[in-house]
C-alpha cells in the first residue's frame, strides 16, 4: 500500500500566522504538525509517501524530510498547483500510486487513541473498496457527514450539509483499492469549486463498497485547522505526553518500533536533537532500549 499526504492548501483560515509558513510545518506543541499524519502512515504499515503542496511550499518538506532514507522511508513529492480540492491528490499521485492501493490523509488531521495501529492495520487488511473512518462531532456543518440505518449501514454521505442526518464526521484518512485515482478523474468540482473527496466516497458507496469504521470514545481526533484546534491539539498532546512521558507523532521513535530503521540510527537521528527536549527523550528511548538487549 502507498501513502498520500496532502499538506496543500492556502491556510487562509489561519492568516496571518500562515501568510508565509505552510500551517503543516507548524508546531503542534513539541513538533511540526505533519509528524503526525506521518506516523499515522506509519503504523500503517506503509513505507512509500508522497508528500503534496503548493508550489511555494513543497521544497520546505522535502529539506525536512529529504528521500525519507533516515527513516526507512521512501518519500517522493509533487505539487498541487492550486487547493483544487482533497480529491485531486488521488490524481496528482495516480502515477505514484500506480496499481497498488492506497491510504490518503489530510496533513493537519491528528489521530490518538489505544490500539490505533491495530485497527489501522486490520482496516488495511480487510479494505475491498473504500473504507473510511466515522469521529462524533458537535459542529457536523463543517465536515463530511455520514448517515446510518438502525444496523449501522451506510446511507448517505454529505460535504458540509447545512441539515446534517448524523453527527457523525468522516475524518480526514482514506482507504482506497486501485481504483480511487480513476473515480477522482470522474467527478465535477462542487459549488466551493473543489474536488471533493466526499464525492469519491459516494461513488463507492453507490458501487456498496464503502465500509465505516467509527473511531468510539477511545480516540482523539483533531482537525487542526482554525486556531482554537492548534492550541487545543497542542494541549492534548502536552497533556498527554506529560502523564504518559511518551511522545505522539514521534517519526524518529515510530520508525525504530515498526523496524524500519535499527536502534543504531534511532541512535544516530537522537544525537542531531539532543539539545531539545524532544531530542532528549529519544535518547532516552534508546537507553531503555539499550536496556532490553
Ligand atoms: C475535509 C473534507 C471533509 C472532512 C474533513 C476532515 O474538509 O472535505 O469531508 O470531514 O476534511 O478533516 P476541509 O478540511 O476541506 O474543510
Amino acid at each position: 500500500m502507498k501513502g498520500i499526504l496532502l499538506a496543500g492548501g492556502s491556510g487562509t483560515r489561519l492568516y496571518p500566522v500562515t501568510k508565509i509558513i505552510n500551517k503543516h510545518l507548524l508546531p503542534i506543541y513539541d513538533k511540526p504538525m505533519i509528524y503526525y499524519p506521518m506516523t499515522t502512515l506509519m503504523f500503517m504499515g506503509i513505507k512509500d509517501i508522497l508528500i503534496i503542496s503548493s508550489p511555494k511550499d513543497i521544497d520546505h518538506f522535502s529539506a525536512l524530510f529529504g528521500s525519507g532514507e533516515k527513516l526507512g522511508l521512501r518519500i517522493e513529492y509533487a505539487v498541487q498547483e492550486a487547493p483544487r480540492g482533497i480529491a485531486e491528490a488521488l490524481i496528482i499521485g495516480e502515477n505514484f500510486v500506480g496499481d497498488d492501493s492506497v491510504a490518503l490523509i489530510l496533513g493537519d488531521n491528528i489521530f490518538y487513541g489505544h490500539d490505533l495501529p491495530v485497527i489501522l492495520k486490520s482496516a488495511v487488511e480487510e479494505n475491498e473498496g473504500a473504507t473510511v473512518f466515522g469521529y462524533y462531532v458537535k459542529d457536523p456543518e463543517r465536515f463530511g457527514i455520514v448517515e446510518f440505518d438502525k444496523d449501522y449501514n451506510v446511507l448517505s454521505i454529505e460535504e458540509k450539509p447545512s441539515k446534517p442526518k448524523s453527527n457523525i464526521a468522516v475524518v480526514g484518512l482514506y482507504i482506497y483499492d486501485r481504483g480511487a485515482s480513476e473515480k477522482a478523474r470522474n467527478i465535477t468540482p462542487s459549488d466551493r469549486g473543489e474536488l471533493e473527496i466526499t464525492s469519491v466516497n459516494q461513488l463507492y458507496l453507490k458501487e456498496g463498497r464503502l465500509k465505516v469504521k467509527i473511531l468510539g470514545r477511545g480516540f482523539a481526533w483533531f482537525d487542526a485547522g482554525t486556531h482554537e484546534a492548534f492550541i487545543e491539539s497542542s494541549t492534548f498532546v502536552r497533556a498527554i505526553e506529560d502523564r504518559q512521558a511518551f511522545k505522539i507523532g514521534c517519526v524518529e521513535e515510530v520508525a525504530y518500533r515498526m523496524g524500519y530503521i535499527t536502534l543504531e540510527q534511532l541512535d544516530n537521528l537522537a544525537e542531531e536533537l539532543r539539545k531539545s527536549t524532544y531530542g532528549e527523550y529519544l535518547l532516552r528511548v534508546v537507553k531503555e532500549e539499550e536496556g532490553r538487549f
